[in-house]
């Protein structure tokens, strides 16, 4: 039976995360969804590629997302440090705060954006104040 994969939330092939970390962006409006996927282990996790303390992109240099030796995430504006598999963020600026999470799904060898996440309203949600609900 053939397993039918919706194109439009489609991030990236599983292969493609061998590397550690991605940024991706879905949508084509004004304010499209921008994330990033990270790989924990066997597991894929994705947020939101948004500082919670200034709301900064994590990536100041494209795709660079994990620090040197892979363990943790880091925000290049200012250093904060978050777990790759909570998105909590350890130390920095906005320690005790956290990553706004992405549901993900594995689906055929691809990582795609849950059905469940409203895309559009995350994206407008994510260009100023604080991110949109994911409920
Ligand atoms: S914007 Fe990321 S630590 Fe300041």
């Amino acid at each position: 039976m053939a397993v039918e994969l919706d194109v439009e939330r489609v991030i990236c092939r599983l292969a493609d995360l061998e590397g550690g970390a991605r940024a991706f962006t879905l949508g084509g409006a004004d304010w499209p969804l921008r994330g990033f996927v990270v790989k924990v282990g066997d597991a894929v996790r994705g947020y939101l590629n948004r500082c919670p303390h200034a709301g900064h992109p994590l990536d100041l240099l494209p795709q660079r997302f994990l620090t040197a030796d892979g363990a943790l995430i880091v925000c290049g504006s200012h250093g904060a440090l978050f777990e790759k598999g909570t998105g909590y963020c350890v130390a920095g600026p906005c320690a005790g705060r956290s990553l706004t999470a992405l549901p993900l799904e594995v689906r055929c060898g691809f990582v795609l954006l849950a059905d469940s996440v409203d895309a559009a309203a995350l994206g407008a949600g994510g260009r100023g104040g604080e991110p949109a609900s994911l409920e």
